[in-house]
């Protein structure tokens, strides 16, 4: 019995070491495993992470590309705006031009303007205005007379006491008629400026109608002198100050003679835009 318990004693050992090999083995490797996995997985980790962080900045990088790119857009659209549709393009029309000067009931003429008069000999004689009008307004007469239409300068620059004067006979022409005074005031208003808020005054503005037609009514509108100075008269710089459509603007009723000299430029602005000079005015305002 002894020599058999004797005899087992190596064997039990054997699969002692045997077991603590294997044990140790799968402990090793399982050891080994995880840090093989840890590795791994921290990679794809870092790997997932850096993706997202690099696809999130691409997201911002690109948001900001587009932010980019739509500040462009709209500087670029800016940039359209202000050449090809904006009166207030500075290098196209200053508020402080002396051609673009706007003088109406809201706007008197500055006690400082000073005035640069000049003459113009026309049929009737010699006559008064912005000496800086002259020569484009000869060009305008000369050519029309090409075309066969004769124009009359019937009212250039107005010295304050002819405004007051044309002013008070308006006035006392509705009161006449049985208006009260303050109706009458505010009639007349609206067909001659009230003294110191006038064009003629400052020699900007003068009536044209012509040898055939004197009439300063709407009829002039529908003669050959009317309708030639309505469809060139910016040409020359001129504008119809007072047009038909814009009185509620102008505070003036439709003055189909009455011209007012705003400059080559302004004056074709104006008329492809359809807009008078208080609209025109707000357009380039600083
Ligand atoms: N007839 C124009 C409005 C003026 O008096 O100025
Ligand atoms: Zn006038």
């Amino acid at each position: 019995m002894k020599k058999k318990s004797k005899d087992k004693k190596p064997a039990q050992k054997k699969w002692i070491l045997l077991l603590a090999a294997a044990l140790f083995f799968i402990c090793n490797s399982s050891v080994m495993w995880a840090k093989v996995q840890e590795h791994f997985f921290e990679n794809s980790i870092n790997d997932t992470l850096s993706a997202t962080v690099m696809s999130s900045q691409a997201v911002i990088t690109d948001s900001a590309t587009a932010k980019t790119d739509e500040k462009a857009v709209e500087k670029t659209d800016e940039g359209a705006d202000a050449i090809g549709d904006d009166a207030s393009d500075e290098k196209a029309f200053r508020s402080d031009d002396w051609r673009l000067v706007l003088v109406n009931k809201q706007h008197p003429i500055p006690d400082d303007y000073e005035l640069k008069l000049g003459s113009i000999k026309t049929s009737r004689g010699s006559m008064k205005c912005d000496r800086r009008i002259i020569a484009d307004l000869e060009k305008m007469i000369e050519d029309a007379r090409k075309d066969g239409i004769n124009l009359v300068i019937c009212s250039p620059y107005r010295p304050s006491t002819r405004q007051k004067y044309l002013f008070n006979k308006k006035v006392k022409v509705y009161v006449k008629s049985g208006n009260s005074y303050m109706d009458s005031y505010y009639l007349s208003a609206q067909a001659v400026n009230i003294p110191g808020s006038s064009e003629h005054e400052i020699g900007l503005a003068l009536d044209i109608v012509s040898d055939r037609y004197s009439g300063l009514n709407e009829g002039f509108a529908d003669t050959d002198a009317g309708k030639w100075l309505a469809k060139h008269c910016m040409e020359y710089g001129f504008v119809l100050r007072y047009p038909k459509g814009k009185e509620s603007i102008t505070g003036i009723e439709y003055e189909p003679w009455h011209f007012r000299y705003v400059g080559k430029e302004a004056a074709e602005y104006m008329s492809s835009e359809n807009i008078c000079l208080e609209e025109f005015k707000e357009q380039i305002r600083e």
